[in-house]
């Protein structure tokens, strides 16, 4: 029988996560914030974990994420390796269970995960004694994206103080059903008080989606004007069945890919239909001129405001929080 996992030693899920411990990372994010978004500058910030070393073990690309651990890490004075799946012995045939096993072996004091299977980061925690932070594994979730994000949401509309979402609107558009980062989200967005509506079509944005405590919409223009904040998707290109890399086929329930910009694209003209200070939200990266258009990422003049690239500081303060949590606590 497998031994039951103490899931509070990593940060594998939002979905397993109590709304407390939630609202104490995100609390902990707001105590490193110098109130503009970005890391205050103490001595004793830096000085917080002086000796550890964090390992970022990135087998899927990242910027954002790879980024903002290696900068929190820093930022509080712990030491940062960094591998990839190229260079390393992955492609000799080791398995990632091993590699993780093997950087820990070396010193490393927390293991940072991005991986393209489902559950890897839990099974590393698994095999491992030092903490395992799930940085984005597959379909299935990245919940440091998700504290960012409503981090960076309830800052944009005055919930900071609480990071309580009640009575708020929030729609997820796009390719859902690909997406790890809608599905950390969704639990996030919900365990605060939020209502969720997932838009797209039926097979990006299946009603199966309901079971994790959303609506689904497959009606972008009937759902925005009713939305206090949007969070625009990517389409996976990447995790259609099928497709070639580089290519863009049409996705799964349009005729292609103009239809579905037609139907589910943040457009300026679509933008302007969303309440007045309501905001929009996209993960990143963006494919400008898809999903979204490049002015409404950028910000419209008397449309919605953008908070995308405060969703990426917000980053950095909440990986600050994630690793002092875990490596305060359990080193
Ligand atoms: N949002 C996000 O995970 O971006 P990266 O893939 O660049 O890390």
């Amino acid at each position: 029988m497998t031994e039951p996992l103490d899931r509070d030693r990593h940060l594998l899920d939002l979905a397993s996560m109590s709304r407390e411990r939630m609202v104490g990372l995100l609390s902990r994010a707001r105590s490193f914030d110098d109130g503009t978004g970005s890391p205050k500058h103490h001595e004793s910030r830096r000085r917080m974990l002086v000796g550890r070393s964090v390992c970022n073990l990135f087998f899927e690309d990242s910027t954002r994420t790879r980024v903002s651990f290696s900068l929190a890490a820093r930022g509080l004075g712990a030491g940062t390796t960094n591998l990839t799946a190229p260079g390393s012995s992955i492609t000799k045939g080791e398995t990632i269970v091993d590699t993780a096993s093997n950087v820990e072996a070396t010193g490393g004091d927390a293991l940072v995960v991005r991986c393209s299977s489902a559950g890897a980061p839990e099974l590393i925690a698994r095999h491992v004694s030092v903490p395992v932070i799930n940085a984005g594994d597959g379909s299935h979730e990245h919940p440091t994206q998700g504290l960012l994000d409503v981090y960076a949401l309830s800052q944009a509309l005055g919930r900071e103080d609480s990071f309580d979402l009640t009575d708020l609107n929030i729609a997820i558009v796009g390719d859902i059903a690909s997406s790890r980062v809608a599905r950390s989200d969704i639990a996030a967005m919900t365990r605060l008080g939020a209502r969720v509506v997932c838009v797209g079509p039926a097979p990006l944005a299946p009603k199966s989606l309901e079971s994790l405590g959303c609506t689904v919409s497959a009606d972008l223009d009937s759902v925005l004007g009713e939305v206090d904040a949007v969070q625009m998707l990517r389409l996976q290109f990447e995790r259609h069945a099928g497709a070639k890399p580089g290519e863009k086929p049409s996705p799964p329930g349009v005729g292609s890919v103009r239809e579905y910009r037609a139907l589910y694209a943040l457009t300026e003209t679509r933008a302007r239909l969303m309440k007045p200070g309501s905001v929009v939200m996209h993960p990143g990266p963006i494919n400008r001129g898809l999903e979204m258009d490049g002015a409404v990422a950028d910000g419209l003049d008397g449309g919605p405001r953008s908070i995308v690239l405060a969703q990426v500081s917000a980053g950095v303060l909440v990986r600050m929080a994630v690793l002092t949590d875990l490596l305060g606590q359990h080193g």
